[in-house]
């Protein structure tokens, strides 16, 4: 590789603030944002400086240093005290990303602190992990319902044969259904919190102030089951540190949310259009029966956190061609290092089963997304995901692939629409219609019939568990209002 100007410069030389640097969020980025990885790499090499809003920033672009950056936590700092230019008061006063990173939550601590705050997200999971126990049963039959019965509501207003966008009328309102029942939300915490959710993750002119309701609605909902505790995520979080204050906890859900939400959605909806764009090897992996699989080849080529959440330098430290200060702000670029993956060629891994972990879409090192999340992400991705192609005989983009609108921000790349033409499958527009739910851990197969299956215990918490059957009802009710709106409006 060529030597870069800034090579060999010592700590004393030119800092980020310095370098001229290139807006990273343009059209291009958000028509071909791999393009402009391809160009920034063999402009500056594995780590390029960019513009962020404004803000200089060091964009981590290559697979090996993306994977230092992760992996070493003495070096690499989440804490945004670290960040300089926040302490020497040179960010600019509405930077929109700030707010986000001044929340302080498990994501933005280090150390000991993060430690503690990550073994009690890790204990409040377990029980949602597999469908072993009650609440991983219970879990995963409401997803499947959930998915159930927002098909039947597609089928009853639009017919068996129609048109639908598998983002809006699908994909989103059943992460919506899911985080009420996860959470244990009351019906008028749910409708409210879900509202604000979607403000805030559309990012639209009032998505401060959604965020800041978001939060409260969370807070309030951290005291409601300190009072009520059921057998929900909420509940199990203050279980597992009972000295959580409502203010910390809510702070938690609140991340909890953007995951469960607009992540695991946009995991959903690129899992589904690799499929449905004809993606040769995640669509065998698919008819293999292999839907773990599937899901895995897709964040593969599309991770729905593109960049990960910055980091801040301990020390002045070499990465690439650059010397980063102590200070300094980086943005690892999970797209990018996947570039390289797919660079390495179909018979080294994009054909092979095993070398598809080697993606970075859950993180890696210390701030990886936890193993419950994963699990219970990973069945939440492939049911959705299975139940489509179980209960549609026929689906197909109606916008040529490169035509599809994205929403490329500084961290999610995701799909603003997913607009098919389907046929669901003969007598499928009823309710209940061949239903199942995951049956076993490891994810990936779709299972075992309703019917016959029963509950590892009966004793699912009457609380939890009709909160959540009325807060479901709750949300689909919220969808029917919107989409009859939509229609007016439209
Ligand atoms: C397909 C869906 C998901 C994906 C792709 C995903 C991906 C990630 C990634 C990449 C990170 C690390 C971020 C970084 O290092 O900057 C992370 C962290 C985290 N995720 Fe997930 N996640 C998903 C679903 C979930 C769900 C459903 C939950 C919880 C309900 C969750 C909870 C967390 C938590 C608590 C962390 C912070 C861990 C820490 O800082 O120690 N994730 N996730």
């Amino acid at each position: 590789m060529e030597t870069h100007p800034f090579a060999a410069a010592p700590a004393g030389g030119p800092g980020l603030e310095s370098l001229p640097v290139e807006p990273l969020l343009t059209s291009e980025f958000d028509v071909d944002p791999g393009g402009v990885y391809e160009r920034l790499r063999s402009t500056y090499g594995p780590v390029a400086p960019v513009g962020l809003m404004g803000v200089p920033v060091w964009l981590v672009l290559d697979y090996r240093e993306v994977l230092e950056v992760l992996r070493d936590e003495s070096v690499w700092r989440r804490d945004v005290r670290h960040w300089r230019a926040r302490a020497e008061g040179r960010l600019p006063r509405d930077w929109p990303l700030l707010a986000g990173y001044e929340v302080r939550q498990t994501m933005f601590l280090d150390d000991e602190e993060h430690r503690h705050a990550r073994l009690s997200h890790h204990s409040a999971m377990r029980p949602f992990q597999d469908g072993h126990s009650p609440e991983g049963w219970e879990l995963r039959a409401a997803v499947a319902r959930y998915a159930d019965e927002l098909i039947d509501v597609l089928a009853a207003e639009s017919g068996t044969t129609g048109f639908a966008d598998l983002a809006a009328q699908y994909t989103r309102p059943l992460l919506l259904m899911v985080t009420t029942k996860l959470f244990g939300c009351p019906v008028e915490l749910g409708d409210e919190m879900v509202m604000d959710l979607w403000r805030m993750l559309d990012g639209g002119p009032d998505a401060g102030a959604a965020t800041g309701r978001a939060l409260g609605a969370m807070t309030r909902l951290a005291a409601h089951r300190r009072s009520r505790p059921g057998e929900d995520l909420t509940s199990y979080m203050l279980l597992s540190d009972p000295t959580l204050s409502d203010e910390q906890l809510g702070r938690e859900l609140f991340m909890n949310a953007v995951y469960l939400n607009d992540i695991t959605g946009n995991m959903v909806c690129n899992t589904l259009l690799e499929v449905l764009r004809g993606n040769a090897t995640v669509r065998r992996s698919l008819s293999h029966g292999q839907l773990g699989e599937t899901v895995n080849r897709a964040a593969l080529v599309n991770p729905p956190t593109a960049n990960l959440c910055f980091r801040f330098a301990a020390r002045d430290v070499r990465l690439g061609n650059y010397w980063i200060r102590a200070g300094d702000i980086v943005s690892p670029s999970v797209a990018a290092a996947h570039r390289d993956l797919l660079a390495m060629g179909s018979s080294q891994l994009v054909d092979s089963a095993v070398s598809t972990r080697a993606h970075l879409a859950w993180g890696a090192g210390a701030h990886q997304c936890p193993s419950a999340a994963r699990e219970l992400a990973g069945t939440v991705v492939t049911t959705a995901v299975g139940r489509v192609f179980e209960r549609f005989a026929r689906a197909e983009l109606t916008l040529p692939p490169d035509q599809l609108p994205w929403r490329s921000g500084p961290v999610v790349r995701g799909l603003r629409l997913l607009p098919v033409r389907y046929e669901l499958v003969a007598g499928s527009g009823g309710r209940g219609a061949g239903r199942t739910v995951p049956g076993g851990r490891r994810g990936g197969e779709v299972g075992v019939p309703v019917a016959s299956t029963a509950p590892p215990s009966a004793s699912v918490g009457a609380d939890a568990s009709s909160a959540g059957e009325r807060a479901g009802s709750g949300v689909l009710g919220v969808l029917r209002r919107m989409m009859s709106r939509g229609r007016k409006s439209g």
